[in-house]
């Protein structure tokens, strides 16, 4: 074989391997998804060559093999427990007097405190560095084997990396699967509109995405995944959990980043505290905090009891779950006609946030939680997920309660309401209703598309009912003489929104096509697009091969782009938005990133940011923001009450920033 193709084929397998890194463990990607796509292509192509030289690692083989009848067992060579759960700070206390009182010794104990990741526990077994096999926890004992299925999973290495901890034969991985709450939404949309049922939460959409017999299904489902222990530990180097996990990194594994060495319960308690505040503002959903004695050593002492460990607690958060009464069901009528129910609820504050009306979803889902205006109902809010409606609580119901059921004219234009065969969507057929417009319009102005400041629900309402625009490509035409004899809307609110509308003008493609509003262009279907044609024109000439070629791109989006163009109609509305002064720029490079390879810790409270806010600040300049203090850290930001990450800082010689010296940097 030619020593130059099989060089070549190793180069691009490593770049693509790094840049699968970058992208779906660190979520910090250094090259676009277009540049990544041609890495790909050049590789399948060379390997379509070259079949003899496809290995089961390489980054084309995700997904391998076609689908199942049903799924193997798979037994666990060491049981996969559950935790024991605590509720409050007496019984994360109580956790430690327990170990103490067991292991008759009163000195102070180390732990690691990780977030509960709201998912589904799998094991993944490497036999000689290859992802070999993988399954679910099933009961514990034997669980289902999903192997190809996980190989779909991009954040999970096919091979471990080898440089800096060798790892055994057989190395058994455990962690767990999940959605983000952005793609459980985005996902849940495009079901919603393909008249599919919406899945309840993220725990349940990444269980049905793994519990596929289909691996090219799973593969289109947004899934990542956080390894946080072993299963079998012989011959292993490690001496405590969290030399555990740096092994795990070391070896291309993600590990939550939200992850602290602690000394004594009552700062595990403090961070407990310090996630339930913050756990909404996670890009994914986690349910507690688990307490893990950090020494493997004392861990082996303390053994199992039943079915779980002594020497690991879960923190249970309160639940963000209410009960409410439910004064009337609404239909509300979206940008692509789908018909939602929505529940008018009697307010109630939930996880700390006051909830009036909660989703419903569709008909089915009424029928099958068997929701009636009147009930007494569980409400819920997940992460920052729309509320929804859990379940009744029958055992409260009168009599009086009265059923629902989706009209068949439409709420606000009259037009007959159909339900395709198969789908779960009830949708207004006039695609020129009202309530379409609408909200075709809030779209194309909603933040992550044009972001036009000001142009709200009311405005829009009125703009639509005057008359004075049809659809978005109206919106560039308005003036001045439009806007200020409208309701409420003095001459200074005119000239914000013109001013809006002005700087809006100026846009990206991928802004731009997320805008439009095409059947299942999300945010990075967008990106990839603009990505990939650079300009609206090759985009709407492309053919669907072309649209095909892509990744992320599979027929369903394929034809809804070539739908999409090819309606006069809506080239019609570009075309206003282009006379109207659009002006789509290309995609700007990254200029130089101050805090490129830095890495901060915060401690304290920060009075101009959230944790969150100053984490993303820092990564937009390209640092990393660290858990605890360690001779790597090379700034920690100290704000109010600083903790023991200060002392630690002091004692290592890290610089330490105000949160004075942190802006001026930023
Ligand atoms: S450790 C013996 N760590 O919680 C200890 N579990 O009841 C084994 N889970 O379904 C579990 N995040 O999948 C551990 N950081 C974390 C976790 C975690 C979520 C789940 C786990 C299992 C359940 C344990």
């Amino acid at each position: 074989m030619d020593p130059r193709i099989t060089d070549r084929l190793e180069e691009l397998r490593r770049q693509l391997r790094h840049h699968n890194y970058r992208y779906y463990v660190l979520d910090d990607p250094e090259i676009s998804d277009a540049q990544y796509d041609r890495l790909l292509r050049e590789l399948e192509d060379l390997e379509a060559r070259h079949p003899e030289l496809v290995s089961p690692d390489s980054p084309t083989q995700r997904v391998g093999a076609g689908p199942l009848e049903k799924f193997e067992t798979l037994a666990h060579s060491v049981p996969m427990l559950s935790l024991e759960n605590a509720f409050s700070r007496e019984e994360v206390l109580e956790f430690e007097a327990r170990i103490k009182r067991f292991l008759k010794n009163d000195g102070e104990i180390e732990y690691t405190a990780e977030p509960k990741m709201d998912g589904l526990a799998v094991e993944l077994i490497y036999e000689q560095g290859r992802l070999s096999r993988s399954a679910t926890r099933g009961d514990g004992y034997v669980g289902e084997e999903v192997t190809q299925n996980i190989r779909t999973i991009r954040a999970i290495p096919l091979q471990l990396w080898t440089e800096e901890v060798q790892p055994p034969e057989r190395l058994e991985v455990r962690g767990e699967v999940y959605m983000r709450l952005k793609d459980f939404r985005e996902h849940n949309r495009q079901r919603e509109e393909a008249g599919e049922p919406a899945f309840a939460n993220p725990r349940n959409a990444a269980a049905g995405s793994i519990r596929q017999l289909d691996p090219r299904i799973t593969s289109r489902r947004p899934l990542f995944f956080f390894a946080y222990g072993l299963g079998l530990m012989t011959g292993l180097p490690f001496t405590s959990q969290w030399e555990v996990l740096q092994g795990l990194t070391a070896w291309g594994l993600p590990v939550n980043p939200h992850l602290e060495k602690i000394t004594g319960i009552a700062a595990c308690w403090d961070f407990c505290r310090e996630m339930e505040e913050r756990r909404h503002s996670l890009p994914y959903e986690i349910d507690g905090v688990v307490i893990k004695v950090n020494s493997l050593a004392l861990q082996e002492k303390l053994g199992i009891k039943s079915r779980s460990p002594r020497w690991a607690l879960a923190y249970k958060f309160q639940p963000s779950q209410e009960n409410t009464r439910i004064l009337d069901i609404e239909v509300q009528v979206g940008r692509t006609g789908v018909l939602t129910p929505v529940a008018r609820l009697e307010p109630v504050a939930v996880g700390g946030v006051e909830v009036s009306r909660a989703t419903l979803h569709n008909q089915d889902e009424i029928e099958r939680k068997d929701i009636r205006i009147g009930d007494t109902v569980v409400v819920q809010r997940a992460g920052d997920v729309i509320p929804e409606v859990v379940k009744v609580v029958s055992s409260l119901r009168r009599g009086s309660e009265k059923p629902f059921k989706i009209p068949d004219r439409c709420p606000v234009c009259r037009a007959p309401v159909v339900r395709s065969p198969g789908e779960a969507a009830h949708r207004c057929t006039n695609p020129n209703c009202p309530a379409q417009i609408k909200e075709s319009i809030r779209h194309f102005a909603s933040k992550g598309a044009l972001d036009i400041d000001g142009l709200g629900e009311k405005l829009i309402n009125q703009l639509v009912d005057k008359g004075l625009i049809k659809d978005y490509g109206d919106l560039f035409h308005l003036t001045r003489e439009d806007l200020v004899p409208l309701e409420r809307l003095a001459d200074k609110s005119a000239g914000n929104i013109l001013a809006a509308l002005e700087k809006s003008r100026q846009t990206t493609l991928s802004r731009f096509l997320y805008a439009l509003g095409i059947r299942f262009v999300g945010e990075h279907v967008a990106a990839v697009l603009a990505d990939h044609f650079g300009s609206l024109k090759a985009l709407a000439d492309a053919g669907e091969e072309e649209l095909l070629s892509l990744k992320e791109i599979g027929p369903q989006v394929a034809a809804s782009l070539r739908a999409f163009f090819a309606q006069p109609g809506n080239r019609r509305v570009i075309e206003k938005l282009l006379q109207g002064g659009l002006r789509l720029q290309e995609k700007k490079g990254a200029g130089p990133k101050k805090l490129a390879g830095k890495t901060l810790v915060l401690t304290g409270r920060l009075n101009r940011f959230t944790r969150d806010e100053a984490k993303e600040r820092i990564q937009a300049l390209g640092g990393k923001v660290a858990g605890s203090v360690s001779a790597k850290t090379d700034f920690l930001v100290a704000g109010e009450e600083p903790g023991s990450k200060l002392d630690k800082a002091r004692e290592l010689g890290v610089p330490v920033l105000s949160e004075e010296e942190f802006i001026n940097i930023l």
